[in-house]
């Protein structure tokens, strides 16, 4: 089902809006998802990224947020529809969830970077 739903998804985005790809809707959305950006703790293309260090009883610890551009869409939708500590509960639908995951997806950023070449 959900992978029927990304294989869609291009298609369904496009009723959303005439000005802008579904890419670039996503790439938005990333920045911008009701709340607090993914980028600021997962990186701009979800590379992961140390958010804090700071000292606990004397020991250096470091607070970060993994990557999540080499999961799976179930490990991805799984994730977005729980609780993980250290990060705040957005209840996305399942479309915003599957632009995230395309923008994110290793192929995007293939194909990405051989536009500029
Ligand atoms: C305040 C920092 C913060 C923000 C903002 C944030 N995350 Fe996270 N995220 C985390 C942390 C920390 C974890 C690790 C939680 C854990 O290990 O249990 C995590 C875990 C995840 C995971 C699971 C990764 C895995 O390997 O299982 C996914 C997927 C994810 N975040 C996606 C997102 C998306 C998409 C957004 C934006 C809608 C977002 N996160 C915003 C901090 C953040």
């Amino acid at each position: 089902m959900q992978y029927l739903f990304l294989l869609l998804f291009p298609f369904v985005l496009f009723g959303r809006s005439d000005f802008i790809t579904p890419l670039e809707y996503a790439s938005q959305f990333y920045k911008n998802p009701r709340g607090i950006g993914c980028q600021l703790c997962h990186g701009e293309h979800g590379e992961g990224k140390l958010i804090a260090r700071y000292k606990h009883k004397g020991k250096q610890r470091s607070f970060t947020a993994p990557r999540i551009d080499n999961i799976s869409l179930s490990a991805f939708f799984e994730a977005l529809n729980s609780r993980k500590d250290g990060m705040p509960r957005y209840y996305l639908t399942e479309k915003e969830i599957a632009a995230l995951y395309l923008y994110l997806h290793p192929q995007y950023k293939k194909r990405k970077n051989a536009r500029k070449n």
